[in-house]
Parts: C-alpha cells; structure tokens; sequence
C-alpha cells in the first residue's frame, strides 16, 4: 500500500537513501553521465507559418531540418496561449501534491480499467532496467474522453482546455510534418496520426542520491509525435551523435518529438531519438507529455513505410507490423534504450 504514495510519499517521509529497487544496475552506472554537449536542439518560431506561402515553406524547411538531423525541436509562437500553459503545469502540480487520500482513488496499474490512472509507474516499463525516480498520471483525452466528473478536481479544467489548444497545436504540425516530405498536408492525418492523445503529467520529486538512479530512462516514443511542455527546472537529455544534449527550458515553448511510428511511416527519414531525465537533488520536476499514439485504433491496423517513400534505390527499410505487434514488442523490448524498432528492420 506504501508504493500508492509514489516517490513523493518517500521523499515526504524525508528518506535519505534510495531503495535499492530505485537503482540503476551497476553496469548501467558508468554510462549514466557520458558526455553533455553544449548542443542545443532546433528552436522553430510558428509565428509566421499563416501569412504567406513563403513564409510557412521556410517554417517546412526548419522542421524538415529538426525531425530529420535531431528528431526534436523546441517551438515557440505555437498558438497556445501562456495561461493555458500555466493552468496545465499548476493543475498537474496541485493533484501530485494533493492528499494521497485523494491520490489513492485512482491509483491503478491497469490502463484499461480507467482512462485515468495515477501511480508510480512501477510496472509500464517493464523492459526498463530500473524503477523511476517519478510519479505520474495519465489519461486517454481524445477520441474518447472520460466524462468530467472522472477527472479529479485539481485538473479537471485545465486538461480539458489544453487538450483543445494540442489538439490544434498537433492538426498544425502534420501538415508541416507531410508538407516536409513532399506530399500533401492531410497525409499523415488520412494516416490517423491525430486520433489518439494519451496525456501523462510527470512529476519528479528532488532525489537525495541523484547518481543513484534515473527520473526516466533512456527511450525513444512509442507514438506518431509528443508534444512536452517542462516546467523551468530542465533536466531533459537527447542522445544525439552518442553524446547528451541538454533540452533547456524556454519559457512558453514547447519541445515536440518525432515518435517511433514517425521514423517507421517515414522509412527512417525522420528519427525518433533516445531520450530521458536523470534524477535531481532539485525538484519537484513537472513535466506534461501529449503523446498522438495509436491507442484508439484498432490493434489489428498495420503500419509501415509509406509507398510515397519507397522506391527500387530507396527499398522499405522494415516490414509491416500491426500496432498489436509493435506494442507488446514495446513493452517487452523497446525499453532501456533499444528501440523496438531494430527488431523488424
Ligand atoms: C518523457 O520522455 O516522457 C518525459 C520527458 C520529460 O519529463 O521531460
Ligand atoms: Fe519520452
């Protein structure tokens, strides 16, 4: 019962030592903090994307850059006005650091019982080498809500209302996705990459032994893109050219992520990057993560390099999986920093 108070209820139980399940294996622990360059990923300004024809091919061309060289981009000037941003970063805030009476009536660690689950994630990354140095809650939030009154009161109307604004934030960025590809805007939408949001609201409480363990290890998405707004603290890393490169936090921007359904439904042309957040002695930590996943289609439906992209020179580079299949393989192995990807290669 202990675990249902998350990492926040040991670190409130003023712990000085991580339990060892928290640990890093020892192997693991020489590569933890390799180098961090002073790198910094692509900043995409949309405030011009509207007004004429030229100015949005120039916005295409800096995201064809950024999903193609880094995978990741920070975007400023998105559309998403700041108070929605705030409202989202405080409500998340104020149900982690409710009463953990009150956290306790949605603890769960089956994602099918509720759309809206809170726990320590003990389980979901199952292929992970260790447990997470995190606490975080999540929620199916379209094409099928749950009705209010199932979203707890500390955020119940700022998920509804972010959710609004990324979904438009996300309409806009797969037409500059397709558009970047040489093909018309609506493909990837035709492509249901817009379907599904699956919202999940971190936080990661300060860490005592921060060399111990990970707030999250190293991964790469399993969705189409994510849409991640982190408070100002930072911690966020990309693996890029086999060094770290730290994801600054920009007030009011938003970091957004090519998925591992990207680098497959584009035959490797855009990449979706290995990341993850090292513990800290500094915290709480929140971060919000709108993934577009596959999670409301139907498992059967199959995806793989699309034929506008394949050519006798340019031959698929995977065979077709169906999102059953790429999704227990997920779990199971494309954890702890392989993608599962190299598996159907
Ligand atoms: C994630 O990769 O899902 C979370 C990243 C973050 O908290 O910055
Ligand atoms: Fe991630």
């Amino acid at each position: 019962d202990e675990t249902k108070e998350g990492v926040k209820g040991l670190v409130d139980a003023k712990i000085t030592e991580v339990p060892r399940i928290f640990h890093v294996p020892q192997g693991s622990l020489t590569d933890k903090k390799p180098s961090v360059s002073d790198l910094e990923i692509p900043i995409i300004d949309f405030a011009s994307v509207h007004v004429d024809k030229a100015s949005r091919e120039a916005v295409v061309e800096k995201v064809k850059h950024a999903a193609e060289k880094w995978g990741f981009f920070q975007v400023i000037n998105h559309g998403i006005p700041l108070n929605v941003l705030k409202e989202i970063e405080d409500g998340s805030r104020r149900f982690h650091e409710e009463d953990s009476e009150v956290k306790k009536r949605y603890f769960s660690r089956d994602f099918n019982k509720n759309k809206f689950v809170y726990n320590s994630n003990f389980d979901l990354y199952s292929a992970s080498p260790s447990v997470n140095w995190r606490d975080a809650f999540s929620c199916y939030m379209a094409p099928d809500p749950p009705p209010p009154e199932d979203l707890p009161v500390a955020c119940r109307d700022a998920m509804i209302e972010y959710t609004k604004h990324v979904m438009s934030l996300g309409d806009l960025l797969f037409e500059l996705l397709s558009e970047a590809l040489g093909l018309k805007s609506e493909t990837m939408k035709n492509m249901d990459c817009l379907k599904s949001l699956l919202m999940i609201c971190n936080y990661y409480p300060p860490c005592p032994q921060p060399d111990l363990t990970m707030g999250i290890s190293q991964h790469s998405d399993n969705s189409f893109l994510t849409i991640l707004l982190q408070d100002n603290i930072g911690g966020l890393q990309i693996l890029h050219q086999d060094s770290w490169v730290d994801v600054s936090p920009i007030p009011g921007a938003l970091v957004i992520n090519m998925g591992d359904f990207l680098q497959l439904i584009t035959n490797d042309k855009f990449v979706s990057a290995n990341h993850r957040v090292p513990a800290n002695r500094e915290g709480p930590r929140v971060s919000i993560a709108s993934f577009f996943s596959s999670s409301a289609l139907p498992s059967s439906t199959v995806y793989g390099p699309m034929k506008e992209l394949v050519s006798e020179e340019n031959p698929p580079k995977y065979r077709d999986i169906t999102i059953k299949e790429y999704t227990e393989g997920y779990f199971v192995k494309g954890l702890g920093g392989t993608s599962y990807l190299s598996n159907i290669r």
